[in-house]
């Protein structure tokens, strides 16, 4: 978990250097997708050194797909339905995502709890964003609209690695803190906490590249850059 996937050695006219292999996202989507553009922009405005090796979608429908599909980048409908188990479906996206050389799984409103096999193949090597500030509305499919009927005054977004066990369990990488307002509404938050997605989640992706990610217990220590 804590160091730079893409990290390599090279040789330049017999001085010995450090390259950096950009990191090989594979990105899991079921829906609008707006997090997955997000990372795309900020990969072509040089703000992220990574490169979408896959996007895999699990709804035919889902405008994500048309999106990814439209711009170019490799994208894969993988149905559930599709597969007679579970398990055959979680071991066909852990298959497309390794043959396409995944370093670092990222997950962007997919909507399906990840089975033990694909956990296992890329532990340590997996991130979701949830619109909540976790632990709080962990789980949640509306998180921001509990947060309203909870009455919190602050609520916000949170990164994070998906491990085995809780959903929204894992270790928290960076969270962004959204204010409450008087005349809210679930969709007004909800907006909202989505402009701080499209920040944190290329943050933390960028963090991850170069190896600053230092897992302490269930703490997440963001190290000086080398
Ligand atoms: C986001 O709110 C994200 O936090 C949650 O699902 C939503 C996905 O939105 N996990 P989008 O598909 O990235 O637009």
């Amino acid at each position: 978990m804590a160091s730079a996937a893409g990290r390599g050695e090279a040789e330049q006219s017999g001085t010995p250097t450090v390259a950096f292999r950009r990191l090989r996202l594979g990105i899991l989507i079921s829906g609008r997708g707006s997090n997955m553009q997000a990372i795309v922009a900020n990969i072509e405005a040089g703000k992220l050194a990574a490169d979408v090796a896959l996007v895999v979608c699990n709804h035919r429908d889902a405008p994500g797909l048309a999106w990814a599909r439209e711009k170019g980048l490799p994208a894969l409908l993988l149905e559930r339905g599709d597969y007679p188990t579970r398990e055959a479906h979680d071991d066909a996206i852990a298959r497309a995502l390794s043959d396409a050389g995944v370093d670092l799984v990222v997950l962007a409103g997919y909507d399906r709890i990840l089975g033990a096999r694909l956990l296992e193949a890329f532990r340590g090597r997996i991130v979701n964003i949830h619109p909540s500030l976790l632990p709080a509305f962990a789980g949640s499919l509306h998180a921001q609209a509990d947060a309203l009927e909870y009455g919190v005054k602050i609520s916000g977004c949170t990164v994070h690695f998906v491990t085995e066990g809780e959903v929204d369990g894992g270790p928290i990488i960076l969270q962004a803190a959204v204010p409450v307002m008087e005349d809210d509404t679930p969709e007004r938050l909800s907006a909202r906490i989505l402009e701080q997605e499209h920040v944190i989640y290329s943050r933390a992706i960028q963090l991850y590249a170069e190896g600053r990610l230092r897992l302490e217990g269930r703490r997440v220590r963001i190290v000086e850059g080398s």
